[in-house]
């Protein structure tokens, strides 16, 4: 009997679109969905920052090195906020960091495509952060509070970021022949990765059911992709670029562009750790985290120190 009032105060309130809170009651399988989708975006941001940090050295002007410095730090940011949320769920910080460095974790499969030249950080900017974006403005509306208030944050910093990435696409695409072809082969290669980050299509999407009755997802995996395929098709017309789907139509009925589907076979083999850099970026967190243990061990010391100090005042 107890269960189902807590049961129907939790309905209540979703129906309300009130936001459920940390010390709200809570179905456990809401708990673990939460855990999984926050925990797994917050490794998405911090695997994130490995592509674009393979520029930052190789930037071609000092300008546009400060603002990817700016960009990636701002990426390990949004991983700091968001397993932070995901800890309000009662699960620990070494739990979800062992389930990404074991491989147990999934991340964004956009981040296991090399980054090859400078116009790539252009197409990752834009499109990518694009992407991301489109998803994360919805998420500012998800039903879980510190969930919610994450994104309202991360989404400011995250125009800056698709910004960014525009101002290089532009730079390239009106620069030189050799810097116009640079952009379009990057817009080649990031188009149809870009378009998995949204998921797999609604058909086959096992947890959106739960996430739209539960109000985290506000809109399906395949209505955030068509909104990215309308903003982004007026984008690139403007640099003067192809994109690299023939079916890309505009679609009058309907009010969208039509479009070919991502190789969702590709899709399967990148979430499934058999992508083009997944090793190598698991390797990439794995000796990061191995490589600041001593910061970790330093900091507890300090903190056990500093406890017994107050402790015996
Ligand atoms: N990469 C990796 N895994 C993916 C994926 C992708 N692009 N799309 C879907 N998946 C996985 C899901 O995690 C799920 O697997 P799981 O059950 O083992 O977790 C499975 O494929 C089926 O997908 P579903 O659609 O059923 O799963 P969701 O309802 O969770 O939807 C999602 C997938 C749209 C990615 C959703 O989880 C989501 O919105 N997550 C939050 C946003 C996010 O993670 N964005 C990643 C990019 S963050 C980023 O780009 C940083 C920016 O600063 C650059």
């Amino acid at each position: 009997m107890e269960n189902n009032k807590f049961e129907s105060q939790f309905e209540a309130k979703l129906a309300n679109n009130d936001v459920i809170e940390p010390k709200d009651w809570m179905p456990e399988n809401y708990r673990k969905h939460l855990i999984r989708q926050i925990s797994q975006h917050a490794h998405s941001e911090i695997v994130g920052m490995l592509p674009e940090g393979n520029w930052i050295t190789r930037a071609p002007s000092l300008r546009s090195k400060v603002v990817l410095l700016a960009k990636v730090q701002d990426e390990g940011g949004h991983g700091l906020y968001l397993y932070t949320a995901a800890e309000t769920l009662g699960v620990s910080r070494d739990e979800l960091l062992d389930n990404l460095l074991t491989g147990k974790a999934k991340y964004s499969s956009i981040f296991n495509y090399p980054t090859l030249t400078w116009a790539d950080m252009g197409a990752v900017g834009w499109l990518v952060d694009g992407a991301a974006i489109m998803n994360q403005v919805m998420l500012q509306r998800t039903s879980y509070g510190p969930y919610s208030r994450a994104m309202i944050r991360i989404c400011k910093e995250e125009s800056f970021h698709q910004r960014q990435g525009y101002e290089i696409m532009t730079r390239m695409a009106f620069g030189t022949p050799e810097q116009k072809a640079m952009a379009q082969d990057a817009l080649n290669r990031w188009w149809f990765p870009s378009m998995m980050m949204f998921g797999p299509p609604d058909a086959e999407s096992p947890n959106s059911e739960n996430a739209l009755k539960w109000r985290i997802k506000r809109e399906t995996n395949d209505q955030l992709r068509q909104k990215f395929v309308n903003q982004t098709v007026p984008q690139a017309e403007y640099l003067g670029l192809t994109m690299p789907d023939p079916n890309i139509k505009w679609n009058e009925a309907k009010k969208g562009y039509d479009y070919s589907d991502p190789d969702w076979t590709e899709f399967k083999n990148v979430i499934s750790g058999n992508g083009p850099c997944n090793k190598e970026r698991l390797a990439a967190r794995n000796k990061a985290h191995n490589d600041g243990a001593w910061v970790r061990e330093a900091a507890n010391a300090f903190a056990k120190k500093r406890k017994e100090v107050y402790e015996a005042a």
